[in-house]
């Protein structure tokens, strides 16, 4: 799974805005298997995450796993970032929702910052206010992360794969699985898999 989520996350925070130690970033499903590797990126790379999720319950587990802040997806969370991070700029937003999810995102970017959209779960297009263009200067970016593998030359890739390799060995990057099925059992696995507030991927156990 390194090649995927992993690597995803690794362009998100390599490929678009030239972070420091201590920069902020917020993204939005941070629960998610990408949400969970950015996370663990970000911390190793020294910068700070605001994440943002649905669910109350993912509050502790994702601080245990080395989010900063950790807030819910609502209409208070402009708020919400400027009481828990002051007066810090956020110029990259890392957005898998779309819809109202990102555009709140939108709204807790500094002037100039970047908005990286790589997934819409929410099946809800972007709503990008004119205001933001004019008067913060937002960017719009996405990433297709096939495509970039494809482009990139292998001395990219390996720049990419062996940070990642690296965290693996020390047990970081783990991708959660809530069940395994038998492929026989192909149907009600994918019925699963489509399924909101899982605790971690859905795979097939080829063994049986
Ligand atoms: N562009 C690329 O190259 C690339 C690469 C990797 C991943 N992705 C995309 O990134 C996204 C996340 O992938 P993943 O494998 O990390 O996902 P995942 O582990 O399956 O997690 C899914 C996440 O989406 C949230 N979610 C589900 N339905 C939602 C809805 N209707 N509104 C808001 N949030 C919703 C879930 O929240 P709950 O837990 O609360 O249900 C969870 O945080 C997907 O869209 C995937 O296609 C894109």
């Amino acid at each position: 799974m390194l090649k995927i989520n992993p690597l995803t996350a690794w362009r998100l925070l390599h490929g678009y805005v030239k972070l420091q130690t201590g920069d902020w970033i917020i993204q939005n499903a941070a629960n998610s298997a990408a949400g969970r590797a950015v996370i663990q990126i970000a911390h190793a790379l020294g910068y700070k995450t605001v994440n943002v999720v649905r669910r109350e319950e993912l509050i502790e587990e994702l601080r245990s796993e080395g989010g900063d802040v950790i807030l819910l997806d609502d209409e208070n969370l402009r708020n919400a970032v400027k009481d828990a991070i002051g007066g810090a700029a956020i110029r990259l937003g890392l957005n898998a929702v779309g819809g109202e999810s990102a555009l709140r995102l939108m709204n807790c970017l500094a002037p100039g910052g970047t908005l990286v959209s790589f997934g819409a779960m929410s099946l809800q297009p972007l709503k990008i206010p004119t205001g933001l263009l004019i008067f913060k200067d937002l960017r719009f970016r996405g990433i297709w992360i096939n495509k970039w593998y494809d482009n990139a030359t292998p001395a990219e890739r390996m720049a990419a794969f062996n940070p990642i390799f690296d965290m693996a060995k020390r047990r970081l990057l783990l991708t959660r699985v809530e069940k395994s099925y038998p492929l026989s059992e192909a149907k009600a696995a994918l019925e699963h898999a489509a399924r909101a507030q899982r605790s971690g991927k859905i795979t097939f156990d080829l063994a049986h």
